[in-house]
């Protein structure tokens, strides 16, 4: 069988508006565009996979709503094998996405059936652990299901990928353990840091540091490889072991590439979906080929509106970049 991505994670509807800025307290704006897309970190990621022609199962929770039956016919037209935990009591997840001119979004998720996903519905979806070859979870999901989900994995020796995005409370040092690949962003890095018990950092900084002191700094949050994303500064990969992923160095970094950005809503999802998808194409092939594969895909992803709709295809990775 054809090697078996799995993308536990959420769906949200999206609706997103276009704005010259992001209003401030107590002030109305006119938006130039509004628009509602099928969003959601996981479903988002899960759609970058298959996009990259990744064999591609997906599991997460929806409400009985029409946004939820979106979901049910987007995620068939995309060639996802799709496992939907119905609630009757929950609704499907949304999400309120700003997009300033510059392409900057502001998102505030309202997680409805994504936190109702239940540890004993992917417990009795054992199979597809067995079957996959690569995990990949984000965090809008109950932590219960995220952990069992990393559990799962665990058992059945598949390789676990998490973007821990957004970054919250119940996300702990236990819970990076498990994992062999982590993804943040800058922020989420910083947050995670500051987690982990390391000093406060600057976000906004991170980028510019050097690469020897960006290794100190991941070592330091227990997972086994970090691969974080730090936009303009390109992508920064850390490793406790380099030979495990088959790479030649501990530490190293990818730079940015160029793109028209109109929004980067979806991009961080972009570079994790397409990073799974690559792994799986690559075989036994370098960690380091997936991260510039995944960087290109997160750069194409910006050039164009929306979450998932935005997710490119191989063909577009190849036409782009050779
Ligand atoms: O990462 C982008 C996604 O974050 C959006 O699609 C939105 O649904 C939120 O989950
Ligand atoms: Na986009």
């Amino acid at each position: 069988a054809a090697p078996l991505a799995l993308v536990v994670g959420s769906y949200n509807h999206d609706y997103a508006w276009r704005v010259e800025r992001a209003p401030s307290a107590g002030e109305t704006l006119r938006g130039d565009a509004f628009r509602t897309a099928p969003g959601g970190k996981g479903f988002n990621q899960a759609v970058a996979c298959a996009r990259q022609g990744a064999s591609t199962a997906f599991v997460a929770a929806i409400g009985t709503d029409a946004a939820g039956d979106g979901a049910r016919r987007l995620a068939a037209d995309e060639g996802i094998d799709a496992h939907w935990q119905v609630c009757g009591d929950a609704a499907t997840g949304s999400a309120c996405i700003v997009v300033e001119a510059g392409g900057q979004n502001r998102i505030i998720v309202a997680l409805g059936a994504n936190e109702r996903l239940e540890p004993a519905f992917l417990r009795e979806r054992a199979n597809l652990f067995a079957a996959a070859d690569v995990l990949l979870v984000q965090l809008e999901n109950g932590i219960e299901a995220t952990r069992a989900a990393l559990d799962l994995a665990h058992a059945h020796g598949v390789l676990r990928v998490l973007n821990p995005a957004p970054v919250h409370a119940a996300l702990d040092a236990a819970l990076l353990a498990r994992c062999d690949v982590v993804t943040p962003n800058e922020s989420e890095f910083a947050l995670l840091l500051e987690r982990s018990g390391g000093a406060r950092v600057d976000a906004a900084t991170l980028g510019a540091r050097d690469d020897a002191e960006l290794h100190r700094l991941a070592r330091g949050l227990g997972a086994a490889s970090v691969v974080v994303t730090l936009g303009a500064h390109g992508c920064f990969v850390s490793h406790a072991d380099a030979k495990l992923r088959g790479d030649a160095q501990p530490y190293y970094r990818i730079a940015a590439e160029r793109a028209d950005v109109v929004d980067t809503t979806g991009a961080g999802d972009a570079f994790s979906g397409a990073l799974v998808a690559a792994l799986l194409r690559g075989g036994d092939r370098p960690l380091r080929d997936a991260v510039v594969h995944a960087n290109r895909c997160a750069a194409l992803s910006t050039e164009r509106r929306g979450a998932a709709e935005a997710m490119p295809r191989y063909a577009d990775v190849t036409r782009r970049f050779g």
